[in-house]
């Protein structure tokens, strides 16, 4: 009787407390980096700032990173232990620690093991991470139990966490802890897939001959941790609406379009936001001066003559700062800049480079840097502060990617008043609107096609509009800063995605 009694109660509490916004759905997102713990690119800027924006009455959702040994020491030191255990991983028994961090109103759980997350990077050698990202996605999911959070649904990101909707549906579906979790996919870049023979793959995976044919985890021969998600994940989504477009056509599908085709039903394109409390060029503590929308016609060229300054580049108002802040890879369009470089670096232009990635890009600024030292600027380096510092000073910002699934520096740059010069595909076309002189619209440039002196044209015309139309260059400031790239729409898209999922 009296269980009856409870339970009509606790039903009751249930309804009443859905009323009141306070029946959550859990949500755990699982990703290889997210800021401000470890960031390699922009999926740590989502990772780390999606989940805080969501609406905190109706959804808890908590992360689970791998514990890093490269996160800086005051972070590692500052991380609550909460248990371990082992599991049976590639024929030996694993440690598996776990800890936890609160911060900013979100849940952050980390996954400890010396042996896989000990090196100096996130990522290494292919093989590895293979092993040690699907070591990862096993040991969260056997986490859960311990730090008591049974989600309704898992966000996992990228092919790291390509098995965990496998897994869902695997061995993980029996138990009642783990029966009826559903899961997201989300794409954050295609190039990378963690494909590797199919022996190796199912040697780690511990999954059966079953996982392994062409509809499921095998791909062009070989077995492909991001193929697992997409099989097999509820929903599938990646950053931008024209890259969820794009990526259904052979040329941006990177062998998974026919796939993506198949389940375009269940694809979406969400574009991506950022912190508008990090980027905000009037609080922002990073930069040398702040400014906002209605003084930045005084205010941000001092962050320019104070860049000029520190990067030892001759002080100098009229020159044309233009700035790049990346991965140096083949991806972001550095072989069209290779092409048309010392076009670009002409005498009323400032080249500030922020990067790293591949030597040879790296080099090629390295030379034209000795060859110009006062118009180009390399920082082979990563630093946070010096990215808000370029992004803050510059007059255009240039992105002349051959693909790219959303991109977030194109985003940045709008929010500080700089000029974006993209080209058009996946999120950059979705984010920024070409200029058009005649009808007074356009936050930047952007050319069509990927060919360097498309590019190089667009580049002139900016300079046109910023050296003889000073006043058209300033509006196009005023639209560029207006424009919301919060995660405000984008975090309702998501939940809106969420709960058609959970029900
Ligand atoms: P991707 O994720 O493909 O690298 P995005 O534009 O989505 O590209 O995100 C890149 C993020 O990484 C941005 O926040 C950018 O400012 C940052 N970033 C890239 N290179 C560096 C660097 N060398 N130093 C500091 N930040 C960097
Ligand atoms: C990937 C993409 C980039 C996107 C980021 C975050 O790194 O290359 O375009 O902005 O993920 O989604």
């Amino acid at each position: 009787e009296n269980g009856t009694r409870d339970d009509t109660g606790s039903e009751l509490t249930k309804i009443m407390a859905y009323d009141k916004g306070l029946y959550m759905k859990k949500i755990l997102f699982v990703a290889s980096e997210a800021v401000p713990f470890i960031k390699t690119g922009g999926l740590a800027d989502v990772v780390g700032s999606l989940p805080k924006e969501l609406d905190k009455r109706y959804f808890d959702a908590r992360v689970i990173l791998p514990k890093y040994m490269c996160m800086k020491e005051e972070i590692r030191n500052s991380l609550e232990y909460i248990g371990d255990f082992y599991i049976d991983y590639a024929g030996t028994s694993k440690y598996v620690g776990v800890l936890k961090k609160e911060y900013e109103g979100v849940k952050f759980y980390f996954i400890d093991n010396e042996e896989y997350f000990g090196g100096p990077k996130p990522y290494g050698d292919w093989l590895y991470d293979i092993e040690k990202f699907i070591f990862f996605s096993q040991a969260a999911l056997c986490a859960l139990p311990l730090i008591d959070f049974r989600p309704d649904l898992i966000h996992c990101h990228d092919w790291q966490t390509g098995l965990v909707p496998v897994y869902l549906k695997d061995r993980f579906a029996g138990g009642d802890f783990f029966r009826g979790i559903k899961s997201v996919f989300t794409i954050h870049n295609l190039k990378f897939q963690g494909a590797w023979d199919i022996k190796t793959i199912q040697y780690f995976s511990g999954l059966s001959d079953y996982y392994f044919t062409s509809d499921k985890l095998e791909a062009f021969k070989d077995a492909n941790l991001l193929k697992g998600g997409l099989v097999y994940a509820d929903a599938i989504t990646t950053v931008s609406k024209t890259y969820a477009e794009e990526i259904q056509n052979a040329y941006y599908g990177e062998g998974m379009d026919g796939l993506l085709r198949a389940r375009r039903n269940d694809l979406r394109g969400i574009v991506n936001g950022i912190d508008y409390n990090e980027f905000d060029p009037e609080k922002d503590k990073l930069i040398y001066n702040n400014y906002n929308a209605k003084n930045f016609r005084k205010e941000k060229i001092k962050n320019k003559r104070a860049l000029q300054s520190e990067l030892g580049l001759p002080v100098d108002d009229c020159k044309f700062m233009l700035g790049i802040v990346s991965r140096l890879t083949d991806q972001k369009g550095f072989d069209l800049i290779e092409c048309v470089m010392e076009e670009i670096c002409e005498e009323n232009v400032q080249l500030v480079v922020l990067g790293t990635g591949d030597g040879k890009y790296e080099n090629m600024f390295r030379h034209y840097a000795w060859k110009y030292p006062e118009r180009v600027s390399a920082n082979i380096y990563y630093s946070e502060e010096m990215s808000h510092k370029i992004y803050a000073a510059s007059d255009a910002f240039l992105m002349p990617s051959m693909f790219e699934p959303c991109g977030l520096s194109q985003l940045m740059s709008l929010r500080y008043g700089t000029v974006p010069i993209v080209r058009e595909t996946g999120g950059l076309c979705d984010t920024v609107e070409s200029y058009n002189e005649f009808e007074d619209r356009g936050t930047g440039f952007s050319f069509a096609n990927y060919n360097a002196h498309e590019m190089l044209d667009r580049i002139n015309f900016a300079k046109h509009i910023y050296y003889d139309k000073k006043r058209e260059w300033n509006k196009m400031i005023d639209r560029a800063m207006a424009v919301d790239f919060s995660w405000k729409q984008s975090a309702l898209e998501y939940q809106a995605l969420y709960d058609w999922l959970i029900g």
